[in-house]
């Protein structure tokens, strides 16, 4: 087992009425002027927002607004909130909406004390010693931004999408209203709960395997969200499960499942090329990675990969067959994702093939030109990034 050094300080005020102690909440980690960031349309559809915004200014509280981001949120709308909470004065930033919103705002919160472009923070040429305040209304289960340390801002200049950690930036609080995500369609639904088996499953293929608390949570946390993720297409109004389904998206990554275990996190950083260069879905985009991942790499420990077959996919163990037990895991996760209407390769994702050029092209940002090698359940190089996108296609 590994050491570790667990941190999840957000408050998290959970339920159908959470949503009215924004203002005092607000006011409690010292908020005077609030900047509100929200998305495209879903947050004003809804009602959310304007919700939001009468009650933080019947709770005394002055605010600007700042709509707009889209899914794989962009640098130039960080840049637009960073000038904004600059000449407005803001000293608190509040994101109604998804990981989009939060992540945007969390580079805001970086960018409005920092002297100096904010993108340099995400490449690894600067470090901010400083950040505003951040915290969230939730509106989709998916990213797990209210509770980490992580955001993943695209440049539009080249397409890169690059993520940055720093314990700096993890909200104060979350709202989470379960109510609030009774709009989202199947296909988000679906993305969002493979996004949080895949923070999860990250952590879980690990070579520290002597951790059974932690395998415990992870493996209560997957059944539990395959078996939810069902009920909720049928109803998507049923509380109880997208209750689960929403906290189920916080606890897979705020470290919880990571305790004691070095990550992997190889299919994350091959996804982000995905979604930089096709602006897809995050969580489609590693329901196509995930299986050629898990079979380029399943022989690095044949067991690991049958515990999970077995304790998670319900594979029966065929015991004098560990790698068929094993392959027939991965097969039941490509299964699950084609149940819940997501794609298990890339061509099903993008809906045509992906072209040599491209593959090389993912492969070149995701290794940094070949500087840099990602994962570490087996640990990738270049080539081998670009053999997991070829199985992938
Ligand atoms: O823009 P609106 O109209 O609000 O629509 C959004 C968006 O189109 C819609 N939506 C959100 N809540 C809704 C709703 N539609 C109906 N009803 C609601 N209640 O859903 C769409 C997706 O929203 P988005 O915020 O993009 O989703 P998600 O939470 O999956 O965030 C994805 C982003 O998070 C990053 C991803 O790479 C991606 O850029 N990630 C961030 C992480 C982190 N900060 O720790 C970790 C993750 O691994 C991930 O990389
Ligand atoms: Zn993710």
């Amino acid at each position: 087992m590994r050491d570790f050094n667990y941190y999840a300080p957000t408050q998290v005020v959970f339920g159908e009425h959470s949503e009215e102690q924004v203002a005092d909440l607000v006011r409690k980690y010292g908020g005077h002027k609030v900047l509100v960031h929200y998305g495209g349309k879903s947050a004003i559809k809804s009602g959310l927002l304007d919700k939001i915004c009468s009650l933080l200014k019947s709770g005394g509280l002055e605010m600007v607004q700042l709509g707009g981001v889209v899914p794989n949120p962009r640098l130039s709308k960080v840049h637009e909130g960073i000038e904004l909470c600059r000449r407005e004065g803001v000293d608190f930033l509040l994101a109604v909406g998804g990981g989009s919103v939060i992540d945007s705002l969390k580079a805001i919160a970086y960018g409005v004390p920092f002297d100096g472009e904010v993108w340099d923070i995400y490449t690894g040429k600067a470090e901010p010693e400083t950040s505003l305040p951040v915290a969230c209304v939730l509106t989709i289960p998916a990213a797990g931004s209210e509770m980490s340390d992580s955001s993943v801002i695209t440049n539009e200049d080249g397409d890169y999408k690059i993520g940055y950690s720093n314990n700096l930036c993890r909200p104060k609080f979350a709202i989470m209203n379960p109510c609030r995500t009774f709009t989202l369609p199947p296909y988000q639904t679906a993305a969002g709960v493979t996004d949080i088996m895949m923070h999860t499953m990250e952590r879980y293929f690990s070579h520290d395997n002597d951790m059974t608390l932690t395998d415990a949570v992870a493996e209560a946390l997957l059944r539990t969200m395959k078996q939810c993720i069902f009920a909720v297409l049928k109803d998507p109004e049923d509380y109880r499960n997208r209750a689960q389904i929403m906290w189920g998206g916080s606890l897979a990554h705020n470290d919880l499942t990571g305790c004691g275990l070095q990550g992997d996190w190889a299919t994350h950083q091959l996804e982000h090329e995905l979604s930089g260069m096709f602006d897809v879905t995050h969580g489609a985009g590693l329901a196509a990675v995930w299986p050629a991942w898990a079979r380029y790499v399943y022989k690095e420990d044949v067991s690991r990969f049958v515990q999970f077959a077995v304790n998670v996919m319900d594979v029966p163990n065929d015991f004098s067959d560990p790698e068929g037990t094993a392959l027939r895991g991965i097969e039941a996760v490509e299964n699950f994702y084609h149940a819940i209407g997501m794609p298990a390769r890339i061509h099903e994702l993008l809906g045509r093939d992906v072209t040599d050029e491209e593959i090389r092209e993912m492969a070149r940002k995701c290794s940094q030109d070949g500087a840099i090698t990602v994962g570490s359940f087996k640990v990738l190089a270049r080539e081998d990034m670009e053999a997991v996108y070829k199985l992938a296609r």
